[in-house]
């Protein structure tokens, strides 16, 4: 039963859990804590005394509260309180946290310095203890040659031809489910009613699956499990113990494995244009192609890599939209030109108002707010000294909001990406929200693609309303930042 559809059972349920749910971002006080704890002049220690003779300098820092660290500013506040460590501390800090030790390098010349990997001294095994167990193999935990092999093939997955085909897609499934969303409902929530149209989307495009309401009771089993696996790099006990998360999170890996290795048998043989298939029969141009196993891998962390990021973006903009009607009004007004008819890449070419709002709302939450990586010899990193081994956490959701790169950083002013201002050409790294260097997203057009298509089938639809005059929505930073309280959004049909 769909949580969009107003006052059912898992509607009701899906509020309550919401409400009542326990975390650093609901628990009464935890503002005040938060803010005593920014005050707080932590006992500071070094990471590692540089080699005598060398030029470098030590990284200090602290490690917060006992067990927690520093969860709590960053769990309630994410790039804001980078924000803060950058301007009380500088551009590189030692987060000694209990749970992730980890140097944490902002500003965007470290992140030039880190996404650039100019000497290959950063891998991407500081993923592993975050999301390792759960998106084993997936082409973001690979490193360097390995790597590149496997980027190489999945490339064939995301030429010009195979997006115009996800779009065909995309588009089926977007025009039909937003077309039936609530009306004139103050208690429709934007950001689980976005959740279930990328999932409806991804078990047509990722999956095969013929339409979304194909093979239900499978597809339904598929997407818990994937949420389940997704949400369990944020768990706080990270061990496998009954009935804690990462536990659920490995169990709910294994039911995707089981899938995708039933799902590739069939596909193998058929010649479908949904992304599985695609992966099935990709190769380089050396002839290399992806064995059983790798396709599990990949398909599992590119679902996980397009679904919350997707949403997320979506959701932003739904706000920004519905809190700015003159920019909904001109988003609008291209898609008018284009009208109802199918939608192609070249159509979507077209809608260049809303690029600029999605870089503005990418600029302002950013759904991967910071990357991480692991030192894979002892380091320079901007005349600091790194020894080999150490998680490093860059931040371009904090570039995104400094003052020095963009002019007034709270406000939603899209304009900022157009020229003459381009304030997004700064710095090379002033705006990376799909990361830079080897790593970059590699489903950067096929997300943009899609969020393109829905925000226009939307605003075909329906003009976006603010609940009440100006509400802001609160963001939980525990994962990808998510709207507290579900974003009610209210759709006013517009024929
Ligand atoms: C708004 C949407 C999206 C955002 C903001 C986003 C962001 C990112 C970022 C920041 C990275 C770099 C991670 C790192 O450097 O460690 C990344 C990598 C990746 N993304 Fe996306 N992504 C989005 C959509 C997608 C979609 C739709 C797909 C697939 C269809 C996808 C697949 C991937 C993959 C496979 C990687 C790993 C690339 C590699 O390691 O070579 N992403 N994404």
């Amino acid at each position: 039963m769909s949580k969009t559809t107003i006052s059912t059972p898992a509607y009701l349920l899906d509020q309550a859990k919401r409400r009542f749910t326990p975390t650093v971002n609901t628990i009464p006080g935890m503002g005040l804590l938060e803010q005593r704890l920014l005050e707080h002049e932590w006992k500071q220690h070094t990471l590692a005394e540089p080699p005598p003779g060398s030029d470098l300098k030590a990284i200090t820092g602290d490690s917060g509260l006992p067990l927690l660290g520093h969860i709590v500013e960053m769990f309630r506040s994410g790039s804001d309180f980078a924000v803060h460590l950058y301007n009380t501390r500088g551009p590189v800090t030692f987060a000694d946290s209990p749970i992730l030790p980890s140097i944490v390098a902002l500003g965007p010349d470290a992140t030039q310095a880190i996404f650039s990997n100019r000497n290959k001294d950063y891998s991407q095994k500081g993923w592993h203890p975050v999301i390792g167990p759960f998106f084993n193999r997936g082409l973001m935990m690979l490193d360097f040659e390995e790597h590149m092999f496997h980027r190489r093939i999945m490339q064939e997955a995301f030429t010009r031809t195979r997006l115009t085909g996800y779009v065909e897609h995309i588009d089926h499934v977007a025009t039909s489910v937003v077309a039936d969303w609530p009306t004139d409902d103050a208690r429709f929530l934007f950001h689980p009613a976005m959740k279930e149209l990328t999932l409806d989307i991804a078990s047509v495009v990722f999956m095969g699956h013929e339409h979304a309401g194909e093979d239900h009771e499978l597809v339904t089993k598929v997407n818990d499990a994937f949420a389940t696996t997704t949400r369990s790099g944020g768990a706080i006990l990270r061990f496998s113990v009954p009935p804690f998360k990462w536990w659920q999170g490995l169990r709910a890996r294994k039911v995707l494995e089981d899938y995708f290795v039933e799902r590739i048998k069939e596909r193998r043989n058929s010649g479908g244009t949904d992304m599985l298939s695609v992966l099935c029969h990709t190769t380089d141009e050396d002839g290399n192609s992806f064995s059983d196993e790798d396709i599990v891998n990949h398909m599992i962390f590119l679902m996980m890599a397009a679904h919350d990021t997707s949403t997320s973006t979506t959701t932003t903009i739904a706000y920004h939209l519905a809190a700015n009607p003159e920019w909904q009004q001109r988003c609008r007004d291209e898609s008018d030109r284009l009208g109802d008819g199918p939608l192609d890449i070249e159509a979507l070419d077209k809608l260049e108002t809303l690029d600029l709002v999605i870089n503005e709302s990418l600029r302002m939450v950013t759904p991967l707010p910071f990357n991480m990586r692991q030192t894979v010899r002892d380091t320079d990193l901007l005349g600091y000294y790194v020894p080999a081994g150490t998680n490093v956490v860059t931040w371009p959701g904090m570039n995104h909001r400094l003052p020095e790169l963009w002019t007034e950083p709270d406000k939603f002013d899209p304009d900022r990406f157009a020229e003459p201002r381009s304030e997004h050409k700064k710095h090379r790294y002033a705006f990376a929200p799909f990361g830079g260097g080897a790593h970059k997203c590699i489903g950067m057009v096929f997300g943009q693609l899609e969020i393109k298509t829905i925000v226009h089938r939307m605003l075909r639809n329906y003009r976006l309303e603010l609940v009440k005059p100006g509400y802001t929505p609160k963001w939980d930073n525990g994962g990808m930042p998510v709207p507290m309280d579900g974003m009610p959004i209210i759709l006013r049909p517009i024929r």
